[in-house]
């Protein structure tokens, strides 16, 4: 497409876009002459939810931070495209990069496409079909904004080919997450997470829960959260909280029950979490990025969602969607606690060579298009 670009911009912003970038700035720094600028949107501003992420994870310090905090959909996605719009102009990229699915995402790929910007998307075409979602919207309308559609797996390329996107945009390029896991695993192996927590040697559940579908409506809450503290009479539970989900459970006074092992942290960095997710004996999440991470190490897990946009790892991998009610999560948790655990199954392209992979198609003109 064109001559090759001489300056990447990436755009990133909330948590999961961090392990995204991370492999991408790397293969950057590897190309001569390739100037790859880094705008973080602020989206995430916590140090815990952010910088613990850039240096855990070796990402250059961003060149711009645009501050733009937290607000309604509409609010923070306005601040991120008018602070943007001027980076852009100053920075005159060839090509802008944009992650997952975030409010970041879109913004940045709307600002970019009107100024005539090509757009290249990472975690192109996945599609949950649930429009109460607010990512879903992001993935579709960055989707219609991208001239570079880098996708994870297959089942991407058929959504994309179904709504008529022209295949030559589109390439699969594999999982950019699992760059990241898979260079990081030696070291989360070390980090000592699961003695930190007092779960080592011991079978334990990992938990995590943000999507406003299961944390902002108290009666829902409450019942995975009861459900969670019975679960933990069983085996330790441990349950680093995200703070939209702090601050819910903070609303409405809940305490764990006394004497029940539910280990309720504050948000932890990425390599202990990596660390407990793959000695973990279950996940229980309604993340994107674990029911990846979890099929890629072979750890079962149960997405606490009607629907997910990764529907690969439900048919390939470990996760199990279940509904956010008492008997559904225990009955899952129960089936997967007591069934042999296989082996991972490998998932085309899921091998850590994605981001080079990446820069192959923005830099060098390849195509991993399929048929
Ligand atoms: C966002 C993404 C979601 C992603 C998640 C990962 C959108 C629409 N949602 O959801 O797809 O899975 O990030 O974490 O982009 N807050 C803090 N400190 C922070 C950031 C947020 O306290 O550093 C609190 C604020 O009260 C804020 C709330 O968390 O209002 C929600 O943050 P926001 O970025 O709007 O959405 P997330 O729920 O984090």
């Amino acid at each position: 497409m064109g001559r090759a670009p001489g300056t990447l911009l990436s755009v990133v912003g909330a948590r999961p876009n961090f392990m995204k970038l991370a492999p991408v700035a790397r293969a950057a720094a590897r190309r001569p002459g390739l100037r790859h600028v880094i705008v973080h949107t602020g989206q995430h501003y916590d140090a815990e939810m952010s910088d613990a992420f850039f240096a855990e994870l070796g990402i250059p310090r961003p060149d711009h931070n645009l501050e733009v905090g937290s607000g309604s959909h509409a609010a923070q996605t306005a601040l991120i495209m008018q602070r943007f719009e001027p980076v852009v102009l100053a920075d005159k990229p060839d090509a802008v990069l944009v992650y997952g699915d975030v409010n970041s995402t879109v913004a940045a790929a709307l600002v970019a496409a009107k100024l005539g910007i090509k757009v290249a998307h990472v975690e192109a075409g996945l599609r949950s079909r649930d429009w109460t979602m607010p990512e879903e919207i992001n993935r579709v309308v960055t989707d219609r904004l991208a001239d570079w559609l880098l996708t994870p797996s297959r089942d991407a390329n058929d959504n994309l080919r179904a709504e008529g996107v022209p295949g030559e945009r589109v390439h699969l390029v594999g999982n950019i997450m699992i760059d990241t896991l898979v260079a990081s695993l030696p070291r989360a192996r070390e980090n000592g997470a699961a003695r930190r927590v007092g779960v080592d040697g011991r079978r334990f559940a990992f938990v995590t829960l943000h999507r406003p579908n299961n944390v902002d409506a108290p009666a829902t809450l409450r019942e995975i959260l009861d459900t969670l503290g019975e679960l933990a009479a069983r085996l330790p539970v441990v349950f680093p909280v995200h703070p939209r989900t702090r601050a819910r459970i903070a609303d409405m006074g809940w305490t764990a029950p006394p004497g029940a092992a539910l280990k309720l942290l504050d948000p932890i960095p990425y390599l202990d979490t990596l660390g407990l997710v793959e000695q973990s004996a279950l996940v229980v999440t309604d993340s994107g990025g674990l029911q990846e991470e979890t099929t890629f190490l072979g750890v079962p897990c149960l997405t606490v969602r009607p629907s997910t946009e990764r529907p690969i790892t439900c048919t390939e991998g470990t996760n199990r969607l279940v509904k956010a009610e008492r008997g559904a999560i225990l009955a899952a948790a129960t089936a997967a606690l007591e069934a042999r655990r296989g082996a991972a199954r490998p998932i085309e392209r899921w091998d850590g060579h994605t981001a080079d992979r990446i820069l192959e198609v923005l830099l060098d003109g390849a195509s991993y298009r399929v048929p």
